[in-house]
């Protein structure tokens, strides 16, 4: 059965402990589908894993279409999250609903997330009304890394904990289903989740989450230098690289092709 909305909700409900991955293309969505992840999120994460930017800055509204509606296509049963890249949304209202709105008509997602609280607030409320689910992005928000000044954990001191704290509590009043906790203490991502009644899901944010995120390429062992929050579950890095070098090397040997991969 396809995961909607309110099976996230259910698994706070119950007490079930729930995984989130990123994912990019058909294939690797139709393994993770076929895995029983009950949510995949195209995050804009692709700009640098896939697309090779160094931030999640100069994502566009196609290169996130065009990569959301091959992983909805290669997704059964799984709820997949479009997210609104940088300037996609902090504009007007009016042009984030829209760019929200392409995500489900023209990639076939099931949900949007975006980045911040504040004046994302309002953009919440009416997308919710108008009937697209709304995923949050609290704590360590990617697309204000210039304004951050670099990667680095938020809400340590009480100040910006309360503004966290207060930001969550808004998003899900305004009708958000669940909400991504990245980079913030493991007490205040606690104190989060306890506040809240829809589902918390960390990546640096300790255990206390409701569910947990992973990027595909920290997760599979790909990402050169994965950061800190990231856990690797298989090693496919030095993996490629010896599959690489063993191509070569039977081709050099004249080892491949064989026979059976040829045609008379
Ligand atoms: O873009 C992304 O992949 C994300 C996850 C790290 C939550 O926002």
């Amino acid at each position: 059965m396809p995961v909607t909305v309110r099976d996230v909700r259910g698994f706070k409900e119950r007490g079930e402990r729930f995984v989130m991955l990123t994912a990019y293309d058909a294939f690797s969505a139709q393994l993770l589908d076929e895995a029983g992840i009950p949510l995949l999120l195209v995050g804009d994460t692709l700009g640098m894993v896939v697309l090779g930017y160094d931030s999640t800055v100069p994502v566009t509204m196609e290169e996130m279409l065009h990569h959301t509606a091959a992983v909805a296509r290669g997704a059964t049963n799984a709820l997949v999250v479009g997210d609104l890249p940088f300037m996609s949304y902090q504009v007007s209202v009016e042009e984030g609903m829209r760019n929200a709105g392409r995500f489900l008509k023209e990639a076939g997602a099931h949900a949007v997330k975006l980045e911040g609280g504040g004046r994302a607030v309002e953009l919440v409320e009416r997308l919710t009304a108008s009937g697209i689910p709304v995923m949050g992005h609290l704590g360590l928000t990617p697309q204000s890394v210039n304004q951050i000044g670099g990667y680095r954990v938020q809400g340590r001191g009480d100040e910006q904990a309360e503004a966290i704290m207060s930001d969550a509590k808004d998003l899900e009043a305004a009708g958000a289903f669940s909400l991504v906790l990245e980079a913030v203490p493991r007490e205040l991502a606690r104190d989060v989740t306890a506040s809240l009644a829809i589902p918390t899901i960390g990546i640096g944010a300790g255990p206390h989450c409701d569910g947990q995120v992973l990027v595909f390429y920290d997760f599979l062992g790909i990402t050169p230098n994965p950061p800190k929050l990231a856990k690797a579950y298989a090693s496919l890095g030095p993996q490629i690289t010896d599959a690489a070098r063993e191509f070569a090397r039977e081709v050099a040997e004249h080892r491949f092709p064989e026979d059976r991969h040829s045609y008379s």
